[in-house]
C-alpha cells in the first residue's frame, strides 16, 4: 500500500513485542551472526526485528504482552535446551540466537501445517487477502503441504456474528491466539473477550456466550486491529476490498486528538486505523474516531451555496459568488444602519486552526470589531480564565503519557471512558498498574469499576458544591500539615499563599462544616485529601462538571490552588489537565476566538500585540473586548446586534435556553451558517455556505495537551472549498483582501504574530509527528511538561476562593437537580454521530433518575416524563438507575428533539459567562404526549426541510 506521508520517519511496523523498561543497560547479543547491543528486558524476537531479522510469528504484536502460545517464533539458542519462542524470552549477555536452523524450519511448519488444516482455504475470495498475518506467515515457513486433510472434526461451519454494525466474527477462520483479548484488557481496558472452553474446544467468546453486541464491548476495534486473520473484520473491508493507500490525520471528534491512517481505495475511506506512532494514542482509538466518518459522505450533507430573503422562504441554491456577494452586501447594509458593531462572528472547534484564525481575523478586519467568540465560552472558558489567573498560562500542564507516572488520580466533573476514551483506556492501564483513584462527581461513573483497577474513593457530591468541596480537600491538607513546603517556598507568591493559607484554614472549610453543603462525608472529603496530599505525584483530571457552573472559574483556581499546595505541578505525573471536550477546542482559543483576545491570549487592550497584528493586518483594531455569544444573543434580542457568521457551531443546539437562543436568531437580519448539514442554528440561516469535513482539508487541530497534530486531506471537499477558502472568499466580498494558496501560509502568518506558536511550521510537525506549544527559541521542539521551572507569571498564585450557593436551587416547585453529560457513541449535537452507525448504540437521549424519586412519581422505566425548568419544559423517557443520587437526574443531549437545552437556564459563570449546565433545578413527572416545544420544533424540522427541497431526514437519522 502506498502511504501518503513520511514512511521513514513514523513507522506502525510490528517489533513484535512491546519496548522493555528502561533500566539505562544495554546487553550485547548475536543474532543469525549480527552483533546487536539492545536495551536490557528487550526480547529476542523485538532485537531480532530491530535488527532487520525477521522471526515469523502470530499471537505476539509490540501493543500486547509477549503470550507465547503460537510457537511459531521458535529459534535457537547456542547453550539452551529446545527451541524456545522468541517472543517470552529475553536477551542475556553474549547470546547466540540461531533464527533460521532446519529445526526451526520444520517446527514452524508443523506448526502452520496444524492451523490450516482447520482454516478455511478461501484466501483468494476473503476479504483479508493481502492483508492476512496467517497467510504471510504460511509463506515465510514456506508451507506447501498440509497431511492432515479437512475431513476430521474442524470449526470450518462455526457461525458468524454480525451483530456489531461496523465488524464481523467469523469464527471459522480464528486460529485462537487469543491477541483479540489482550487488546481488549491490555489496550482498550474493557476485558469483554475471553478465550471459553479448553483444547481443541477454546473459543473467543464475548462476555458469557453474548453476541459483540450484548456484551460489554465498547466497539474501541482494538480486537479488530490485533487479528491477525480475517475472524475479526471491518465490514467496509468486507463490503469494499482492501485500501489501496493511506494518509495520516487527525480524528475531528474529541480533544484526545488521535492520529490515524486514513486507508483509502481512491477517494473513498475503506477504513479509519489508529497510527501507531500518534503521540496522543499510540495506536488506539474510540468507537467514533475508527468507525463513525461515513457522515462525511452522507446524503444529508450540504454541497451547494444557498441564500434566502427570509427564514421563511424556501433556499436558493446560487454560485460561490452570489452567495459570497450576498452574504456581503447583507452584512454591509446591516454596518450601515446599525453600526460597526451589529454584527460579529463565531470559530468553530471543529474546524482547523488555521480557520478559526482566519474566522476571527475576518471579524477583527472586515467586521472591523471584537465581536468573535467561539464554542469554548460554553465548556472551558473558565479554565482559560482560571489557569492563566493561577498558573499563568490557559491550558493543561502535561502530555497524557503522563499519566503512567501517577500514583494518585483525582478526576472530578470528567467522565473519561465515555467522552475521552483513548485517555480513560490509559489511565485504566495505570489503575491496573496500582495508582488509586479519585472521583468527585454526582454520578457514579464507569472509571470506577474498572476491571482490576482497585477500588475508587468516590465523592459524590451534589450539583452545584465543587468550590464547598475543594476548600474542604485544601483546608484537610493545610490543617494536616499535608502541604509541601519548599515548593510554596520556592515556586508561589509567599503573601498570596499567606492570605490562601488563613482563609482556607477556617473552620467553615472543614469536612465536618461542609459536609451539609456538598453532601459528602466528612471521612471520605479526609481519606482524598490524606491520599493526594501525601502522593508522591498526583494528578488532577477535570472535565465541564468542574467549568459549566456559576462558579466555573472559581472551581478552577481551587483545582490549582490544591495542586500548587501539594507541589504537585511542573513534573511527570502530576498537574492540572482540562480534559478538554472537542478536537479543536484548546486551538480555537489559542487562535484568538475570543472576543478579548488575540492570538496566544494577547489581550486587546495590550499595546504591543494590538499593534503588531495591527501592522501586520493593515487596520486599526478596537481595544475594548467585543460581545461574548450570550451577549450577542441578548443585543439581538435589543435590536443593537443583526448580523452573525457562524462557522461549524450548532448554537441553536448546544447553547443553554434553546428559547432564548431561537429568539435572538430569529430577530437577526443576516445569519450567515458554514457547516456540513442543515443543522439546528442553520434553520434560521439567510445564507448557507457548505464546509469541509476533517477529510476534505489541510490544517492542524490542538488537542487537551496542547499538541498540534497535522491534518491532511485524504479527498477533494465535496462542496468544491475548504472551509478556510470560504472565509476568505467572504473576506474579500467584504472588501478586505486575504490571499493565502494553502493552510501553511495561515500557520506561518500564526507562528509570526503569536509568541507561543513562533517556531511551529508544517516542515516542523511533519518532521517530529506533533509539537506541543509553547515551540519557539526557547523551546524549538514544544513543551511536553508546562511549569518546569518556573511560571509565565514568575511564581505561582493562590487565589482566595470563597464558595458562593448557585441560585438555581431546588425548591418546593422545582426539587431535583438536572446535570448533563456525553456517552461514548454519540458526539456533542450529534451532527455527525447521528449520521453513522454509532446511533444502534444510542437513538435517543433518555433521562435517568435514581429508583427513590422514579417511585415517589410513579416513573416506571421506560416512562415519558415530562421535564421543567424555570427555563422551559420538555418530555425524555425514564432509565431507572442507582448511578444517580436521590434528588439528582441525568441526561444526555445528542438528539435536537430531546430539547435539553430547552430546559437549562441562563444562569452563567461569573467570570467567563460560560452557561451553569450541570446545575438545573426541575421536577419530573410522567406525561403522555411531546411538550409543546417539541411540538413546535418537528413542525419546524419538517418546514425547513421542505424549504431546503431535500427529502425530509427521519428522526434520528440513521445511516
Ligand atoms: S471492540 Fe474493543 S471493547 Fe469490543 S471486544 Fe474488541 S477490543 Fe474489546
Ligand atoms: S479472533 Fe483473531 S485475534 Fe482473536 S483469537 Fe481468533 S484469530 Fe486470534
Ligand atoms: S478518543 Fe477522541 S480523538 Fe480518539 S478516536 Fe475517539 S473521538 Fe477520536
Ligand atoms: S509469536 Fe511467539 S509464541 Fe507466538
Amino acid at each position: 500500500m502506498l502511504h501518503i506521508f513520511d514512511p521513514n520517519t513514523r513507522t506502525d511496523r510490528d517489533l513484535g513485542t512491546p519496548p522493555p523498561a528502561l533500566t539505562g543497560n544495554t546487553v550485547s547479543l548475536s543474532i543469525d551472526g549480527h552483533a546487536i547491543d539492545v536495551p536490557e528486558g528487550t526480547s529476542v524476537l523485538r532485537a531480532a526485528a530491530l535488527a532487520g531479522i525477521q522471526i515469523p510469528k502470530l499471537c505476539a504484536s509490540d501493543n500486547l504482552d509477549a503470550f507465547g502460545s503460537c510457537r511459531l517464533c521458535a529459534v535457537e539458542i547456542e547453550g539452551r535446551r529446545g527451541m524456545p519462542a522468541s517472543c517470552t524470552t529475553p536477551v542475556a549477555e553474549g547470546m547466540n540466537v540461531h533464527t533460521q536452523t532446519d529445526r526451526v524450519a520444520k517446527l514452524r511448519r508443523n506448526v502452520m501445517e496444524l492451523y490450516i488444516s482447520d482454516h478455511p482455504l478461501d484466501c483468494l475470495t476473503c476479504p483479508a487477502n493481502g492483508d492476512c498475518e496467517l497467510q504471510d506467515m504460511a509463506g515465510a515457513v514456506g508451507l506447501r503441504e498440509v497431511r492432515y486433510g479437512y475431513e476430521g472434526e474442524n470449526h470450518l461451519v462455526a457461525e458468524k456474528d454480525t451483530s456489531n454494525p461496523y465488524f464481523t466474527f467469523d469464527a471459522s477462520k480464528c486460529i485462537v491466539c487469543s491477541r483479540c483479548v489482550r487488546a481488549c484488557e491490555e489496550v482498550q481496558g474493557t476485558f469483554a473477550l475471553t478465550i471459553d472452553g479448553r483444547g481443541f474446544d477454546s473459543k473467543v467468546s464475548a462476555g458469557q456466550n453474548d453476541d459483540f453486541m450484548d456484551s460489554e464491548c465498547v466497539s474501541c476495534g482494538a480486537c479488530v486491529q490485533a487479528c491477525p486473520t480475517a475472524t475479526l473484520m471491518e465490514n467496509s473491508v468486507i463490503d469494499q476490498g482492501q485500501p489501496e493507500h493511506s494518509v495520516v490525520t487527525t480524528c475531528a471528534y474529541c480533544g484526545v486528538g488521535c492520529s490515524f491512517k486514513a486507508e483509502m481505495k481512491g477517494n473513498e475511506v475503506i477504513r479509519m486505523v489508529p497510527f501507531k506512532d500518534g503521540h496522543a494514542n499510540h495506536g488506539h482509538s474510540c468507537v467514533k474516531g475508527r468507525f463513525a466518518f461515513g457522515y462525511a459522505t452522507h446524503p444529508d450533507r450540504l454541497t451547494k451555496p444557498m441564500i434566502r430573503d427570509s427564514i421563511d422562504d424556501a433556499w436558493q441554491e446560487v454560485s460561490w459568488d452570489e452567495a459570497m456577494q450576498f452574504a456581503a452586501d447583507r452584512i454591509k447594509a446591516i454596518q450601515a444602519k446599525y453600526g460597526r458593531d451589529s454584527v460579529g462572528g463565531i470559530t468553530s472547534s471543529r474546524c482547523t486552526n488555521e480557520e478559526a484564525y482566519l474566522v476571527q481575523k475576518l471579524v477583527r478586519t472586515a467586521f472591523g470589531n471584537n465581536n468573535t467568540d467561539t464554542c469554548a465560552r460554553v465548556c472551558h472558558s473558565p479554565t482559560g480564565y482560571g489557569l492563566k489567573q493561577t498558573l499563568g498560562e490557559s491550558a493543561g500542564t502535561q502530555t497524557f503519557d503522563s499519566v503512567m507516572q501517577s500514583d494518585v488520580i483525582v478526576v472530578i466533573g470528567a467522565n473519561p471512558t465515555d467522552a475521552h476514551p483513548v485517555f480513560a483506556s490509559q489511565l485504566r492501564r495505570r489503575l491496573r498498574q496500582g495508582a488509586k483513584l479519585i472521583v468527585a462527581d454526582p454520578r457514579h461513573i464507569d472509571l470506577m469499576t474498572t476491571p482490576h483497577g482497585g477500588e475508587a474513593l468516590h465523592l459524590p457530591l451534589r450539583p452545584g458544591t465543587n468550590v464547598a468541596l475543594i476548600n474542604a480537600l485544601a483546608h484537610v491538607v493545610v490543617s494536616e500539615g499535608l502541604e509541601d513546603r519548599l515548593f510554596i517556598a520556592e515556586r508561589c507568591d509567599p503573601a498570596e499563599y499567606a492570605a490562601w493559607n488563613a482563609f482556607i484554614r477556617e473552620e467553615r472549610h472543614s469536612p465536618e462544616a461542609t459536609e451539609s453543603i456538598t453532601g459528602v462525608p466528612a471521612e471520605s472529603v479526609r481519606a482524598a485529601a490524606r491520599l493526594y496530599g501525601s502522593a508522591r505525584n498526583g494528578a488532577i483530571y477535570y472535565g465541564l462538571g468542574v467549568t459549566e457552573h456559576s462558579q466555573g472559574s472559581t472551581m478552577v483556581m481551587g483545582i490549582a490552588n490544591l495542586a500548587l499546595a501539594t507541589g504537585n505541578i511542573g513534573r511527570e505525573g502530576v498537574g492540572v489537565n482540562p480534559l478538554r471536550g472537542q478536537n479543536n477546542v484548546q486551538g480555537s482559543c489559542d487562535m484568538g476566538s475570543f472576543p478579548h483576545e488575540l492570538p496566544g491570549y494577547q489581550h486587546v487592550a495590550q499595546d504591543g500585540p494590538r499593534k503588531a497584528f495591527e501592522d501586520a493586518w493593515g487596520v486599526t483594531i478596537d481595544n475594548e473586548p467585543g460581545l461574548r455569544i450570550p451577549n450577542m444573543f441578548d443585543a439581538a434580542i435589543d435590536g443593537s446586534f443583526r448580523g452573525l457568521y457562524v462557522q461549524g457551531e450548532d448554537i441553536a443546539q448546544s447553547d443553554p435556553n434553546t428559547q432564548h437562543v431561537e429568539k435572538a436568531l430569529s430577530s437577526l437580519e443576516c445569519l450567515i451558517v458554514q457547516d456540513l448539514f442543515l443543522n439546528e442554528t442553520a434553520k434560521y440561516a439567510h445564507v448557507l455556505l457548505p464546509g469541509s469535513s476533517f477529510l476534505e482539508k489541510d490544517g492542524t487541530f490542538t488537542n487537551a495537551e496542547r499538541r498540534i497534530n497535522r491534518v491532511r486531506k485524504v479527498m477533494p471537499p465535496l462542496a468544491g472549498k475548504e472551509d478556510w477558502q470560504i472565509t476568505q472568499d467572504l473576506a474579500n466580498a467584504l472588501g478586505y483582501a486575504m490571499h493565502y494558496d494553502h493552510p501553511e501560509q495561515i500557520m506561518a502568518e500564526i507562528a509570526s504574530l503569536t509568541p507561543s506558536f513562533r517556531g511551529v511550521t508544517y516542515q516542523k510537525l511533519d518532521e517530529l509527528g506533533s509539537i506541543q506549544w509553547p515551540c519557539n527559541d526557547a523551546y524549538p521542539n514544544g513543551m511536553p511538561i508546562m511549569h518546569e521551572q518556573d511560571f509565565p507569571i514568575g511564581k505561582g498564585r493562590f487565589v482566595v476562593t470563597d464558595y458562593v450557593a448557585t441560585t438555581e436551587r431546588a425548591n418546593r416547585k422545582f426539587p431535583l437537580l438536572l446535570t448533563t453529560g456525553r456517552i461514548l457513541s454519540q458526539y456533542n449535537v450529534g451532527a455527525q454521530t447521528r449520521r453513522t452507525s454509532n446511533q444502534s448504540w444510542h437513538d435517543q437521549d433518555w433521562l435517568e433518575l435514581h429508583p427513590h424519586d422514579a417511585e415517589e412519581r410513579g416513573i416506571n422505566e421506560g416512562d415519558w416524563v415530562g421535564l421543567t425548568s424555570r427555563a422551559g419544559d420538555t418530555v425524555l423517557q425514564a432509565k431507572i438507575s442507582i448511578r444517580m443520587q436521590p434528588g439528582v437526574v441525568y441526561t444526555t443531549f445528542h438528539h435536537p428533539v430531546s430539547g435539553a437545552n430547552v430546559i437549562t437556564t441562563d444562569n452563567s459563570d461569573w467570570a467567563t459567562n460560560c452557561p451553569e449546565y450541570k446545575v438545573t433545578a426541575v421536577q419530573c413527572e410522567k406525561v403522555a404526549q411531546p411538550s409543546a416545544w417539541q411540538e413546535r420544533h418537528r413542525a419546524q424540522h419538517k418546514k425547513q426541510w421542505g424549504l431546503l427541497k431535500t427529502p425530509e431526514p427521519t428522526e434520528p437519522v440513521v445511516k
